[in-house]
């Protein structure tokens, strides 16, 4: 086996009621801090309970409130102001994956010279980031435990991460109870984003023992609490699975990095402005078709799903696991064709060529030619 490094220097506080510790935490990280987040945490109360919170020991709080869409270098420039003007010291994310890898994004460039478009087109990150804490309430990204951050450039429409060690967060806070609220859409493209995310770092050719510890119990958690969820939101013991596989799946994901779906995801979202766990859920069992042939993985994973029965083959068990995840994302409504959501055959070469750079591609545990990557679009057409 390759010699390889785990690294994860984040601490993680799990748990319900969790969220409680967020005065003591932010304490030991600053005295100024940016809250960024998006307009659900303003409505539901979240961020007066942050606020008050960290008031309770002499913390306060800015706040970056993010428009609605995921977070693009216009967005990063103005919320790196108000942490400026603001003499912050620490950085919050609270929200989905857009608000944390915002947050991360602020906290990392804080301290450094230039535009934030310098360093998404390649120029090395040469100084440390302000403390950032990650407070998820979607269970789906595992932002809240890796070092980069998934930014979009309007102009040239390309999506993709600035990443770096320092990069990653000083603390987690992972509370199941912040997401009882999240609505059934959010919950079904979230967590078919943690799904897909799960079974891409089990699979990727990057995994070593030490990711497909934390892949395997992702998978068996999400695989059976994400219906659950999705049909009743207030099922807390659900949501702490959903909590707890989206974490493990982001711890090694960013470790092991992902697949094909993560490569092709982001073209088609940033092109057709679709949500990332919307078509990360799509593609994903058109890639796993793809892969079957090559990934003896898969079968384990039937196990994990729990749809494996005695007496069967390594090719049935392999097939299970593709038809179990095809249904269970037909269950909670994510869309199984690409081109009602606008996405057109002429375009398909260029989302292949945007696709072919990703190191998520790279890492799929079947290799991809152009006519690979294009195929698999088409099947989802
Ligand atoms: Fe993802």
């Amino acid at each position: 086996m390759r010699s390889d490094t785990f690294y994860l220097p984040t601490r993680i506080r799990t748990g319900k009621g969790a969220f409680e510790s967020l005065g003591t935490i932010l304490a030991s990280c600053g005295r100024r801090g940016l809250l960024v987040c998006g307009q659900h945490a303003v409505r539901s109360g979240l961020v007066n309970r942050a606020r008050s919170l960290a008031q309770g020991h002499d913390v306060g709080l800015g706040l970056y409130v993010r428009a609605g869409r995921e977070p693009d270098l216009a967005m990063v420039a103005e919320a790196l102001k108000f942490a400026r003007d603001g003499n912050c010291d620490v950085i919050v994310g609270l929200g989905g994956g857009s608000a944390m890898d915002l947050a991360k994004a602020v906290a990392g460039l804080a301290h450094l010279e230039g535009a934030p478009g310098e360093y998404f087109s390649g120029r090395a990150i040469d100084g440390p980031s302000l403390p950032l804490v990650t407070i998820p309430t979607t269970a789906g990204t595992g932002a809240e435990v890796t070092k980069n951050a998934v930014l979009i450039d309007r102009d040239s429409r390309v999506k993709h991460s600035i990443r770096d060690d320092q990069w990653f967060p000083r603390w987690a806070v992972v509370d199941p109870e912040l997401s009882l609220d999240m609505p059934p859409g959010v919950t079904a493209s979230s967590g078919s984003d943690a799904l897909c995310q799960a079974i891409e770092a089990y699979t990727s050719i990057g995994a070593t023992p030490l990711t497909d510890g934390l892949a395997e119990r992702a998978i068996a958690l999400i695989g059976r609490s994400l219906h659950r969820t999705y049909v009743s939101g207030d099922d807390i013991d659900a949501r702490e699975d959903m909590a707890y596989g989206s974490l493990l799946a982001g711890m090694a994901m960013s470790n092991a990095r992902l697949g094909a779906v993560h490569g092709m995801a982001h073209p088609l979202g940033v092109r057709y402005d679709l949500a990332h766990g919307v078509v990360c859920g799509l593609l994903l069992p058109y890639t796993m078709d793809y892969n079957a042939p090559e990934t003896p993985k898969y079968a384990r994973v039937a196990q994990l799903l729990g749809v494996a029965t005695p007496g069967m083959s390594d090719k049935e068990l392999r097939r299970a696991a593709v038809e179990h995840v095809r249904g269970l994302l037909h269950a909670i409504g994510i869309p199984e064709q690409l081109g009602p959501l606008g996405v057109r055959d002429e375009d398909l070469d260029d989302i292949v060529q945007a696709s072919l750079p990703s190191g998520s591609l790279k890492h799929n545990p079947r290799p991809l030619h152009a006519h690979d990557v294009r195929r698999i679009l088409e099947s989802a057409l």
